[in-house]
């Protein structure tokens, strides 16, 4: 998406640059020339929303349907947060939308910038759930969205830097809780973080939590607190849990495929998805370390139709791509050599997909979904295979489903 640059005269306070992503207003009727503070007198764009603790002035504005904040930073300083917010846009991560900058000269505070996003609509401050009363449920919730969250940005190299209750927005859904990044100011990307750096931002995330719930003690408004010492440990707790659960490696024997799978279900449970599994022999006997490496959503769906030119959805992209990685794994162990995921995923289709779409000919033809079909194949074999704890094989599980398909018919 390309965005346009309006080069503004550098005469007197106002806008001297913004910069605004294509599809949004373009807001050259909000009094730049003042400072944020001074914007509600200024314009009726003005809405009052809910918000956390902050450094900076930050003012929402509507448009149509559309609610924008606005934050006032020191020059040069709402660009790079910008960057860093469409970093975390590219990796698919959840954060507010970054939706431009822009630099004003205002005659109080002389020059500025302003950062501008997308207001994440339906999200809540954690001062919300926690003055409340009818939202206590969500508390704990609430702790693991955090440290779901903190565990998924640093898995994607991103160190915050400023991990908090007020820098973060919780939005529900259907009963879950689900925490957004609101605010990128102190943070870095990079290739990885090493466990200093991890450690690093986990204990500002405790200082920075047990001051908040301080600061909301103090308000006398809240609903019964928790500790506000143990709040900020419950959620390291709770990130050392899952992130050792999920960057655990565990030694697997070739007849257990199946244990890929389980694997891979088991990150999905915890709200994870598994781009690739890393097998590498262990040198003892036949056995294979299992890594998994996790990502965001439709990034399977991507790389099968790359390898495949199959379309499908991130689900059964997912499950198929497993395949094609099972397929890759035993030719490594066949030829002694490591083997691209291409050659795999063309001897996949033809030893594996179409085989099996021949063989379920009959249903095909009536099927509004064929990758759809492939899959419940595939859960079908997983099925049975877990059952029996080894693997049945593809032609046991086909002959399977068939017999039932047609019995259930
Ligand atoms: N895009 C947005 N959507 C929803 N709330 C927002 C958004 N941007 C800012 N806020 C609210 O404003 C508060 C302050 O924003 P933040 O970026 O954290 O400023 P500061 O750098 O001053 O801490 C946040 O805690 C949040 O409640
Ligand atoms: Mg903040």
């Amino acid at each position: 998406m390309s965005g346009r640059e309006n080069a503004i005269p550098d005469a007197g306070p106002g806008l001297t640059a913004l910069q605004i992503r294509h599809g949004h207003p373009d807001f050259l009727d909000l009094p730049w020339h003042l400072p944020l503070i001074g914007w509600p007198s200024a314009t009726t764009r003005i809405v009052k929303m809910q918000r956390g603790l902050s450094r900076h002035e930050v003012v929402f504005c509507g448009y149509g349907g559309a609610v924008y904040a606005f934050k006032e930073l020191p020059p040069g300083v709402a660009e790079r947060e910008y960057e860093l917010l469409r970093a975390l846009e590219e990796r698919q991560l959840p954060a507010v939308l970054p939706v431009g900058h822009a630099r004003a000269r205002t005659l109080e505070e002389g020059p500025t910038s302003v950062l501008v996003t997308r207001y994440l609509d339906g999200s809540l401050p954690y001062r919300t759930l926690f003055m409340q009363p009818g939202l206590e449920r969500y508390r704990q919730r609430l702790l693991d969205a955090v440290a779901s969250l903190l565990v998924r940005l640093h898995l994607a190299g991103f160190y915050w830097g400023d991990c908090s209750l007020s820098n973060t927005l919780f939005r529900r859904d259907a009963g879950a809780l689900h925490a957004w990044l609101v605010d990128a100011e102190t943070s870095e990307i990079r290739e990885s973080l090493s466990d200093g750096q991890r450690r690093q931002d986990l204990y500002i995330l405790e200082e920075n939590v047990a001051g908040e719930l301080a600061d909301l003690a103090a308000t006398g408004e809240a609903a019964p607190l928790p500790d506000t010492r143990d709040t900020g440990e419950a959620i390291r707790l709770r990130y050392e849990r899952l992130w050792s659960e999920i960057t655990r490696e565990e030694v697997i024997a070739p007849a257990e495929s199946y244990r890929i799978h389980e694997r891979i279900r088991a990150m999905n449970e915890l709200g994870f998805t598994v781009s690739e599994i890393e097998l590498v022999a262990t040198g003892v006997g036949n056995q294979l370390r299992m890594r998994t490496i996790v990502t965001d959503r439709d990034y399977h769906r991507h790389m099968l139709h790359g390898l495949t030119g199959i379309v499908a959805g991130d689900r059964q992209a997912a499950l198929m791509l497993n395949e094609i990685r099972e397929m890759q794994a035993t030719l490594s162990r066949e030829l002694n050599r490591s083997v691209a995921m291409s050659v795999a995923a063309t001897r996949w289709l033809d030893e594996r997909f179409h085989p099996t779409m021949q063989r379920l000919a009959p249903l095909v033809a009536g099927a509004a979904d064929v990758s759809e079909l492939y899959c419940q194949v595939l859960e079908h074999k997983w099925y049975l295979s877990e059952r029996a704890r080894h693997d049945v094989g593809l032609d046991h599980a086909i002959e399977d489903y068939l017999r039932e398909f047609e019995g259930g018919a």
